[in-house]
């Protein structure tokens, strides 16, 4: 329907200017920008227009009906038809970037602007949620009406409403609106942002607003700066140094839930044995039941001496929690739903499911009441002194897990995300070794947010070039410390990494902030190299570079820059750096180029503009415009990086 649409477009542009289609016209005074409105009649669209080139175009869904008149605002105009309007209106007006509002007031019941992906040929586009297919850039996405709240589906554990692209374009989406996403589904090559009355959105209210807001700056960094200034914010403070420079091992994968005092005396053994130390991660299964956070007894006879003797030999002990009550932990299942701690929907139903619960025999702590929150908090407060527990992995925390239709303290509009960012910022407050897995508007956190389970697989399909794809899409949405998931991936169905995943996998993990291992070196006895030296190398290589990591880390709370960023955020108008997705940067001076592929032993790498010195060889490398090294070779001992001079 749409590709005839396009073309008509096309044609219908040509033709603008002769046959006088109505236009209004936004113009900044301060610099050469300026949005177009055309209305074709059959449809409404509007163009962003750079020192008189063409940038943007986007489909306006209007609900204007027939013929549309204007009216001037203060800062711009209302377009009008039979009831229904859409407001343009500037916001900020500097000579280097423009930022403009679009709303629609009191809809009620659904209204979609869709976005031109490729309205001029080379346009990536970055930003958008957490996916399990993390592709990146993000253009190739598909979204069939993606209800855009955190939820499980999709690994969509974040889902910040902004996007911006290579040409410099930001699109930032107001919480309030019930946003859904349908990209490259209905309409080929167009992300339509429908804003639309349905659950998993508050239903009870017969209106709503959407109002988004559009900026124009130089190019990509640019104009990301600026979201980080007016919408995304910047981190208040950042984690820890030592969960950066020493490892977490994670009973997890190794182990997943037969876990007890005697395996962790002898996983732990086992790290100190083969010379590496950090933190000791106890993850499921320990519980007396789920939510009772006391240890079982069977399992922990005396916890107390267990994480006593892991700190005496130098581990920090952390220790796996979620926010769910299961109905077979009795006393407290019964003393949460007494005092209306657990989450309601609107007919107060509590039951809810997770991956350790049957259908309907689990309840969500309702974080979005001071009281509910209080509770817990003390609980595991409580249990963090009498267990000696230095901190602890947040699960969950996706508004999926909560009753759809939920009832939360909170305006309607903030239904259902508010639970995300009310359960970590609850837990965030455990402090520096914390870590979560959720975010929404949270970006002002000073805590690690892991990226959901990576699978044991070479592919897109959440394999290991997504460890790559994920830290980019993250850092470019303002969660800029990130924690990759476990080294090797989790090891599902039985689909245990080999030696070469693990290794590849543990090289890629290198500059990024955090190394979590779960499956070991040691695994790897008999392998074709030796494995736990090769290990110990990438260690140590990643604590030498921790300065480093801690430096970018600081200006992620002064300026808010990505810790992570794609290599094009030092050469913001090369068009080749835009598009990589195998590379990434640590700050603005260390290139990593790790090998994720299957079998190979070597890999093209592209450095952008400048003098790079080669970490493995000692060569330099300079040019003025970004240089391709064909087949740099990195058979399984090698990483490849550089460091720009
Ligand atoms: C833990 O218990 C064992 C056995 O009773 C004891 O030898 C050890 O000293 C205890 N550890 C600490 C730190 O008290
Ligand atoms: C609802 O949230 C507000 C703001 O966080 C808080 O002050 C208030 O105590 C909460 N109400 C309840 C019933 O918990």
């Amino acid at each position: 329907m749409w590709i005839f649409f396009n073309i008509v477009i096309l044609t219908v542009y040509c033709f603008t200017f002769s046959h006088g289609v109505v236009q209004f016209s936004l113009n900044f005074a301060r610099s050469t920008n300026k949005v177009v409105v055309i209305d074709h009649y059959y449809m409404l669209e509007y163009s962003i227009y750079r020192d008189g080139e063409r940038l943007q175009s986007v489909v306006l869904g209007t609900g204007l009906g027939g013929y549309i008149k204007s009216r001037k605002t203060g800062s711009g105009f209302v377009l009008y038809g039979r009831g229904d309007e859409i407001e343009f209106s500037i916001e900020v007006d500097d000579s280097k970037f423009s930022q403009l509002s679009i709303s629609r007031r009191n809809i009620q019941k659904s209204v979609s602007d869709c976005i031109d992906l490729a309205s001029e040929s080379d346009v990536h586009w970055y930003g958008g949620n957490q996916q399990r297919w993390q592709y990146y850039p993000i253009q190739k996405l598909v979204h069939k009406h993606n209800a855009y709240v955190t939820k499980e589906e999709f690994n969509q554990a974040i889902a910040e409403r902004y996007w911006f692209n290579s040409q410099g374009i930001f699109f930032y989406v107001n919480l309030d609106a019930p946003l859904f996403i349908d990209q490259n589904n209905q309409h080929p090559d167009f992300m339509c942002l429908e804003a639309k009355r349905a659950l998993p959105y508050d239903i009870y209210h017969t209106r709503f607003d959407f109002t988004y807001h559009i900026g124009i700056g130089l190019n990509a960094r640019d104009v990301h700066m600026k979201a980080v200034e007016y919408f995304l914010g910047k981190p208040s403070g950042h984690p820890a140094l030592e969960m950066v420079r020493d490892p977490i091992w994670s009973t997890w994968a190794r182990y997943k839930t037969n876990v007890d005092e005697a395996t962790v005396r002898v996983f732990a053994n086992e790290i100190l044995s083969y010379g590496f130390n950090g933190q000791f991660e106890l993850d499921d299964d320990y519980e007396t039941c789920y939510g009772a956070l006391e240890f079982r007894q069977s399992k922990f006879p005396n916890i107390k001496n267990l994480t006593d003797d892991l700190h005496a030999v130098g581990f920090r002990v952390t220790l796996w929690v979620h926010p769910f009550i299961n109905k077979d932990c009795k006393n407290w299942f019964e003393e949460a739903k007494q005092s209306n701690y657990f989450v309601a929907d609107h007919s107060g139903n509590i039951e809810t499911q997770w991956w350790n619960s049957e259908k309907s025999q689990a309840a969500y702590i309702d974080f979005t009441k001071t009281a509910a929150a209080d509770w817990y908090y003390n609980r595991l407060r409580s249990l963090q002194i009498s267990a000696g527990i230095d901190s602890f992995k947040f699960d969950a925390g996706e508004s999926s897990w909560v009753p759809i239709d939920p009832v939360l303290n909170g305006t309607a509009k903030e239904h259902p995300s508010k639970i995300t960012s009310a359960y970590v910022r609850t837990v965030s407050k455990f402090g520096s070794l914390v870590e979560v897995r959720s975010g929404q508007n949270t970006q002002d956190l000073p805590i690690f947010v892991r990226m959901i389970d990576k699978d044991t697989e070479w592919s897109l399909n959440n394999g290991l070039p997504t460890l790559i794809t994920t830290l980019l899409q993250m850092n470019m949405v303002g969660y800029p410390f990130v924690l990759p998931d476990m080294i090797g991936g989790n090891g599902y169905n039985d689909n245990r990494p080999d030696e070469e995943i693990f290794v590849r996998w543990l090289q890629a993990n290198v500059f990024m902030p955090s190394l979590q291992f779960s499956y070991v070196p040691w695994d790897y006895l008999s392998g074709s190299v030796d494995v736990v030296a090769l290990s110990k190398r990438f260690v140590d290589l990643h604590a030498e570079f921790t300065p480093h990591i801690m430096n970018c880390f600081e200006k992620a709370v002064s300026i808010g820059a990505p810790v992570n960023p794609p290599i094009w955020w030092i050469a913001p108008n090369d068009k080749i750096a835009q598009s990589i997705s195998d590379e990434f940067l640590l700050g603005e001076d260390i290139l990593a180029a790790p090998v994720i592929e299957k079998g190979a032993t070597s890999r093209d790498i592209y450095l952008p503009a400048g003098e790079w010195l080669d970490g493995n060889t000692g060569e330099t490398y300079r040019s003025t415009d970004g240089i391709w090294l064909r087949d740099y070779a990195a058979p399984l001992t090698v990483l490849p990086y550089f460091i720009r001079k």
